[in-house]
């Protein structure tokens, strides 16, 4: 299936020089829709993991029902202040601007194993501040997988360390 086909393109959004890929059209189309969670089913599989981690907001479309096929428990991965109880929290950057994501410390035992999904992979920063929450508390990281790499923004390099599998790359 021809992914980009689906995927619809806006520049210059949210600000200028940013070509921005939006999933929305490509959630809306149920069969491209279901052809995705299946394709990163097929990689989940094999990476023998009992967590899928979730990065707030775009990760929770794609890790939910991940997470439901290979029979996961989900930890969502939240923007600061959202969480009840013991939060971790970790600092970084975006491709354009800067945040902080936690997760609740009873989320994760060590011992775990968690595959971390997301939409994009750009600069990899929410990606790594991830796998850095649950290493952190003890948790090993299965792999990530992303919708979509742009792969000109070096994420891949950032996270040399992890097995990343991508479905769709940008700009070849
Ligand atoms: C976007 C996207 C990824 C992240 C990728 O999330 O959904 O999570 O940026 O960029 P990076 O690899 O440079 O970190 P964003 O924080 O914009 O918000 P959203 O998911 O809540 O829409
Ligand atoms: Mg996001």
């Amino acid at each position: 299936m021809d992914l980009k086909d689906k995927i619809q393109v806006y520049e210059d959004f949210p600000k200028d020089g940013i070509s921005f890929k939006d999933i929305n059209s490509l959630i809306l189309n149920p069969s491209a829709f279901q052809y995705v969670i299946d394709e990163m089913a097929k990689v989940a599989k094999a990476l023998d993991a009992n967590l899928v981690a979730i990065p707030e907001a775009r990760g929770y479309i794609f890790g939910t029902p991940l997470a439901y096929l290979i029979g996961a428990g989900l930890v969502p991965v939240r923007k600061p202040g959202k969480l009840p109880g013991e939060v971790s929290s970790v600092a970084y950057d975006l491709e354009y601007g800067s945040n902080i994501v936690e997760i609740q410390k009873n989320a994760i035992k060590p011992g775990d194993r968690a595959i971390v999904v997301d939409d994009l992979l750009a600069t990899g920063g929410t990606l790594m501040a991830t796998t850095r929450l649950i290493e952190k508390l003890g948790g090993e990281i299965a792999g990530i997988i992303t919708l979509i790499e742009l792969t000109e923004l070096g994420g891949r390099d950032l996270l040399k360390d992890y097995f990343v599998h991508s479905i769709v790359t940008y700009p070849y």
